[in-house]
C-alpha cells in the first residue's frame, strides 16, 4: 500500500484493480514482478458495483451457439465471431476458478443458481444475491493479498511513457507510466516491460451514469495520445434501468429484475414494451433503453416505472436484497408500489483495439476489461458478458504478457523524469469544475441516446472549444487528480463524437434521425488514432 518512489522499474505494470486487472495480476505473479495502480481506493471501480452478475454456459438446457449467437445479435453485425467464440468457451472454466478463489455465487438444487437477462435465450447469470461485483472484487483482492501483489492506492496514471515520446529511434514502444500521488503530488516514472491497461469505462462523460466516479475514460485517453488505435467508441451503451430520484446518483436497477419478471410501465400505469418489441422486457439494452425514451418523450412523463409489485415480497427480499435496502433509503420500497426509471450511461462497448490476446497496436502496452474493444460487443454489449470478457482476457493477456517479457525487457531505456516545466500551482478550481460539467452536460444533450447529425456537430463545436481551453490549462498549470480526469474526459467525449459523426447509419446502440436504418456497407469498425484529428496533441 506504501506510495511510489520517484522512478522504479517492475516487469507488470497494471494500471487498474477491478476484475481484469486483478485477473491478468494473479495469473502473471510468478512470471516477474507486479505492480497495481488504483486511482483511489483499491477496491472502487465498477466491478464492485455490478449486480446481475457474469453470463456463461453453466445450465443443462445451455449450449455455447446458444450463448454465441445471443452474443452476435446483440452487438447488431459489428462482433468479432472469434472474439466472441474464445469468450464463450473459455467462460464456464473462468467461473470454475472463481469458485476455486472463494466467490460465493447464489446456489440452487442443481448447482449454481442461474438467473436471467435481456437478450439472453437461457438462464445463464451466476451471480451472488444482487450484489455479484462485490463477491468478486472481494475475493479476487483477498487471493492478490495472499500471493503478495503489490497494490498501490491513490495513485493516478497520468499518461503512458513511449519510446517515442521520449526520443528514441525505432517503432514506438509503451515503457511505462508517469503517476501521480494523490496524496503528496509527486508524479513517479515506472518504467515496465509490460504495460497493462484495465482502467474501466468511461461514464463520466456523461452527466448521468451508474460508473462509479473513477470511470473517467484515463486509459482509452492515454492510449489515444500514446499512438495505440482506438475504436467504435459510439457505441456508448445506456442502461434502461437507472433509478429516477435526484439524489440517488443513477443508482442502477439491475436487469436481473426484468429477467425475474419485472414489467415496465408508463405513468398511467400501461405495459409498453409490447408496442415497442415482441420480446418486450427482455429485448436487448439498446431497444429496451431507447423503447423506454420513446415512451417518456411521447407522453412528456419524467421517468418511466419498473413494476415488481406483483412478485411475493419473500421473493424479491431473497433476491435483490441490495436493490431493495438501498432503493428504500430513497423512499422507494419495491414490494409495493413500482420504482421510478430512466436510461442511463452505463457502459463503453468500444475501446482500446486489441487481438485477442489483449495486445494493443501499440508495442509493450495491453488492454483487458471495459478499456478494452475485443471485438466481442460489436455494436451493444450482451448484458453481464462484461465482467466475463475481463475474466477471460485478463487471463489471455497474462499468458501473452508473461510469454513475451523476454522479448521487451533487455535493458532498460533511461526514462526522463517527468518535467513540470514552469507549471504554476492551480489558482483556479472553478476552472476545472466548470469545464467538468459542460463536457458531461453537452454529451448528454447532444450526443445520447437518440442522436441527429445537427446535434453531433454542435456537440464537437463545443467539445473541441473545451479541448483548447483545458489544453491551455493544463499545460500552464501543475497536473492534480481532477485535471487529469478532466483532461481525459474531454478526449475521450471528442472520440465518442468523433466516432458518431463517422457513422452514417443507426446500428446497436448508435441511432441517428437522419440515417434511421442500418446500412450493411457501413459494417465495419470505426477506428481512429492520433493522425485522425487535425487539432490532436
Ligand atoms: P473497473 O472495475 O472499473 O476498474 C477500473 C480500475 O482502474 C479501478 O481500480 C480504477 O481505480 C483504475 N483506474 C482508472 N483510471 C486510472 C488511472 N488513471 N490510474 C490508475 N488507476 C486507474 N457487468 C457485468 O458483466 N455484470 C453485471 O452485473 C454488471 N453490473 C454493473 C453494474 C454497475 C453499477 C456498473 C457501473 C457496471 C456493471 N457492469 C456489469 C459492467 C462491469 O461491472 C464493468 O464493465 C467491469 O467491472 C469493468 O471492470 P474493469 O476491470 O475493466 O474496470
Ligand atoms: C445489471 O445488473 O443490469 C447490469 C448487468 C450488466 O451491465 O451487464
Amino acid at each position: 500500500m506504501s506510495a511510489l518512489p520517484p522512478r522504479e522499474h517492475v516487469d507488470f505494470l497494471v494500471l487498474g484493480g477491478g476484475v481484469a486487472g486483478l485477473s491478468f495480476a494473479l495469473e502473471v505473479a510468478g512470471h516477474g514482478s507486479v505492480l497495481v495502480l488504483t486511482k483511489r481506493q483499491r477496491s472502487e471501480g465498477s466491478t464492485q458495483y455490478a449486480q446481475g452478475g457474469i453470463a456463461s454456459v453453466l445450465g443443462t438446457d445451455d449450449q455455447f451457439e446458444l450463448h454465441v449467437e445471443d452474443t452476435l445479435v446483440a452487438g447488431a453485425g459489428l462482433c468479432n465471431r472469434e472474439a466472441v467464440e474464445v469468450t464463450v468457451r473459455e467462460g464456464p472454466e473462468r467461473i470454475r476458478w472463481l469458485l476455486s478463489l472463494g466467490v460465493e455465487f447464489d446456489r440452487g438444487a442443481a448447482g449454481l443458481h442461474l438467473t436471467r437477462e435481456g437478450g439472453h435465450s437461457r438462464r445463464r447469470i451466476a451471480h451472488a444475491k444482487d450484489a455479484t461485483g462485490r463477491e468478486v472484487e472481494r475475493a479476487l483482492l483477498a487471493a492478490c493479498d495472499a500471493r503478495g501483489i503489490r497494490i498501490v492506492e491513490d495513485a493516478v496514471a497520468v499518461d503512458l511513457i513511449t519510446s517515442g515520446k521520449i526520443g528514441l529511434g525505432g517503432p514506438s514502444r509503451a515503457l511505462g507510466a508517469y503517476v501521480l500521488s494523490r496524496d503528496t503530488g509527486a508524479i513517479s516514472s515506472v518504467s515496465a516491460g509490460v504495460t497493462v491497461l484495465a482502467t474501466g469505462g468511461a461514464g463520466k462523460v456523461y452527466l448521468y451514469t451508474t460508473s462509479p466516479d473513477v470511470g473517467t475514460g484515463d486509459g482509452v485517453a492515454m492510449a489515444w495520445r500514446a499512438g495505440a488505435s482506438i475504436a467504435n467508441m459510439e457505441f456508448y451503451q445506456f442502461h434502461p434501468t437507472g433509478l429516477y430520484h435526484p439524489q440517488a446518483k443513477s443508482f442502477l436497477i439491475s436487469e436481473a429484475l426484468r429477467g425475474e419478471g419485472g414489467i415496465l410501465r408508463n405513468a398511467a400505469g400501461e405495459a409498453f414494451m409490447a408496442r415497442y418489441d415482441p420480446r418486450k422486457e427482455l429485448a436487448p439494452r439498446d431497444i429496451v433503453a431507447r423503447s423506454i425514451d420513446a415512451e417518456i418523450k411521447r407522453r412528456g412523463d419524467d421517468c418511466a416505472f419498473l413494476d415488481m409489485t406483483h412478485l411475493p415480497k419473500a421473493f424479491l427480499l431473497e433476491h435483490f436484497p441490495y436493490i431493495h435496502a438501498t432503493i428504500k433509503e430513497f423512499g422507494v420500497d419495491m414490494t409495493v408500489q413500482p420504482i421510478p426509471v430512466v436510461p442511463v450511461a452505463h457502459y463503453m462497448c468500444g475501446g482500446v483495439v486489441t487481438d485477442l490476446m489483449g495486445r494493443t497496436t501499440l508495442p509493450g502496452l495491453f488492454a483487458i476489461g471495459e478499456v478494452s474493444c475485443t471485438g466481442l460487443h460489436g455494436a451493444n454489449r450482451l448484458a453481464s458478458n462484461s465482467l466475463l470478457e475481463g475474466l477471460v482476457f485478463g487471463r489471455r493477456a497474462a499468458i501473452r504478457a508473461a510469454d513475451s517479457l523476454s522479448d521487451t525487457t533487455g535493458p532498460t531505456p533511461p526514462i526522463p523524469d517527468w518535467n513540470p516545466g514552469d507549471a504554476l500551482a492551480p489558482d483556479e478550481g472553478v476552472v476545472v469544475a466548470h469545464n467538468w460539467d459542460e463536457v458531461r452536460r453537452t454529451m448528454w444533450n447532444y450526443v445520447g441516446i437518440v442522436r441527429t447529425q445537427k446535434r453531433l456537430e454542435r456537440a464537437r463545436t463545443r467539445v473541441s472549444n473545451l479541448r483548447t481551453e483545458i489544453r491551455e490549462y493544463y499545460w500552464k498549470y501543475q497536473v492534480t487528480p481532477d485535471l487529469v480526469e478532466l483532461r481525459n474526459l474531454a478526449d475521450v467525449a471528442m472520440l465518442v463524437v468523433e466516432c458518431a459523426r463517422r457513422r452514417k447509419e443507426s446500428r446497436g446502440l448508435h441511432y441517428v434521425l437522419d440515417y434511421p436504418a442500418t446500412d450493411e456497407r457501413q459494417r465495419r469498425d470505426t477506428v481512429m488514432t492520433l493522425g485522425d484529428l487535425e487539432d490532436a496533441r
